[in-house]
């Protein structure tokens, strides 16, 4: 299964540093073509810039989030169809800051991922536990519950534009990079929760790790079995960096 080496800008840069950091992107694979899908997932504003410095690229412009509806009445959302018309080819759903710190739903992440694989967007559904949700033993009932209400219903068209990202959310941001067993253990766990839900399908949906991935341990990672992708935040802000990743 072809890799996705993804980057999360989070609320960072404005559209000229996007511009910039998204060329640099561009040229080094322009340089030395990867193997990998590349995406960045950009701030709403700057979307338009990257896919623009993409254009002549093999990597791909998403956004981090979309709202549920074709259009209307929901001040300060965004559409599936403006988010295409913006560039975005993929979009993030279930982002542990929009569950922890907007206090998103299981059942809006469900809507949100059903209602944009429908206008047909890539979808990237982020899953993940909190450290004392794996320290009292939920780990597999909390990535069951998120996996069960965030995939669409009749899952048979997935192949090809559905991915998981699983981001321990102690991992996030905190330079505490889940271990090598940790990694290997919960992938597998959420392989087995996607092949009961899906059936064969389920070996061939794309399974990301994200949380602390830098250049030093992107490699490892991206070794490890039914590790399919990486989800990179802070270290994907600067291209090299990000390129480094791509190249590990
Ligand atoms: P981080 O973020 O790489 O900065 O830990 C990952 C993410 O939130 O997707």
């Amino acid at each position: 299964m072809q890799k996705i080496i993804a980057a999360n800008w989070k609320m960072y840069k404005t559209r000229q540093e996007a511009r910039e950091t998204a060329a640099a992107v561009a040229a080094a694979l322009n340089e030395q073509p990867t193997p990998h899908e590349v995406v960045v997932f950009a701030p709403f504003t700057a979307i338009a810039e990257v896919a623009d410095a993409f254009a002549a690229s093999q990597a791909q412009a998403g956004a981090q989030d979309v709202w549920p509806a074709v259009e209307g009445a929901f001040t300060g959302e965004i559409s599936p169809r403006m988010l295409q018309d913006a560039g975005a080819v993929w979009v993030l759903t279930g982002h542990s800051e929009r569950r922890h710190v907007l206090g998103e739903s299981d059942e809006l992440v469900g809507r949100k991922t059903a209602f944009a694989l429908e206008q047909g967007l890539k979808v990237m559904l982020c899953i993940g536990e909190k450290l004392e949700e794996r320290e009292s033993g939920q780990l597999e009932d909390v990535l069951r519950r998120q996996l069960d209400s965030g995939l669409p219903a009749g899952g048979g068209a997935l192949e090809g534009r559905f991915a998981v990202a699983y981001e321990p959310v102690w991992a996030i941001g905190t330079g505490k990079v889940a271990g090598p067993d940790e990694v290997l253990a919960t992938h597998a766990v959420v392989r087995r929760l996607l092949c009961e839900r899906l059936g064969e399908t389920g070996n061939r949906i794309p399974i990301l790790y994200g949380g602390s991935v830098k250049p030093a341990n992107a490699g490892k990672l991206i070794g490890l079995d039914n590790v399919d992708g990486l989800l990179i935040g802070g270290a994907s802000l600067d291209a090299q960096s990000f390129v480094q990743i791509i190249r590990a």
